[in-house]
């Protein structure tokens, strides 16, 4: 698989060590609140999160939610569909959503403005990667920002192309090549 990638972004070691970070970073900024819910969006953040949560040294309650927005292509779809919501109740919760990277923002926005609906005490927003010169959302802000990363299209640690490469333990970019294999199609 990692023949597949034409260069590493994040190592495994800068994972570990930018997640363990995190970790401290969120529970000190929640060191005034009894307990936290964090929201996973599966299934890019699953990898992540799953890691991040056990660098929360606090109480944590745990749920996820499908969100599409892109199929099995680098394109989007158009507007991100919230296809299976959260069932933990969150009102008067502190939220945390989790996802894996922030892009146009597109689907920030819309999993921010239904879960505001369910009036938590407060939501924060946590995503491992982030294209900076991509936002088409501009008050898409996250509070806790893994990396920052060059506008290319990346796989690993959750991350797919085609539902692919979700497995590889670093993030990488993919040759130009393996965008298109002809035993996935
Ligand atoms: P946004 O709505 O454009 O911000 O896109 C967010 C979602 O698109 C993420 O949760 C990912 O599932 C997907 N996505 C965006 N960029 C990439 C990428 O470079 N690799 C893999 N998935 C991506
Ligand atoms: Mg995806």
């Amino acid at each position: 698989m990692r023949k597949d990638l034409y260069k590493v972004l994040v190592t495994e070691d800068q994972l570990r060590k930018r997640v363990q970070e995190l970790g401290v970073e969120i529970t000190h900024t929640y060191r005034n609140v009894d307990e936290i819910t964090a929201i996973a969006i599966i299934n890019g953040s699953i990898i992540f999160a799953a890691d991040l949560i056990r660098q929360i040294d606090m109480p944590v309650r745990l749920d996820c939610m499908r969100v599409s927005s892109y199929r099995d292509d680098v394109k989007p779809i158009g507007i991100p569909e919230i296809i299976d919501k959260v069932l933990l109740d969150l009102q008067n919760r502190h939220v945390l959503l989790i996802d894996d990277i922030l892009d146009t923002g597109n689907t920030f926005s819309q999993v921010v403005k239904s879960l505001r609906k369910l009036n938590p005490a407060s939501l924060r927003v946590c995503v491992l990667l982030e294209k900076k010169g991509r936002r088409e959302v501009p008050d898409a802000v996250p509070d806790f920002v893994g990396f920052q990363i060059p506008d290319e299209f990346v796989v690993g640690y959750g991350l797919d192309f085609a539902e692919h490469y979700r497995n590889l333990p670093v993030i990488g970019v993919l040759r130009p090549e393996a965008q298109n294999p002809p035993e996935w199609r």
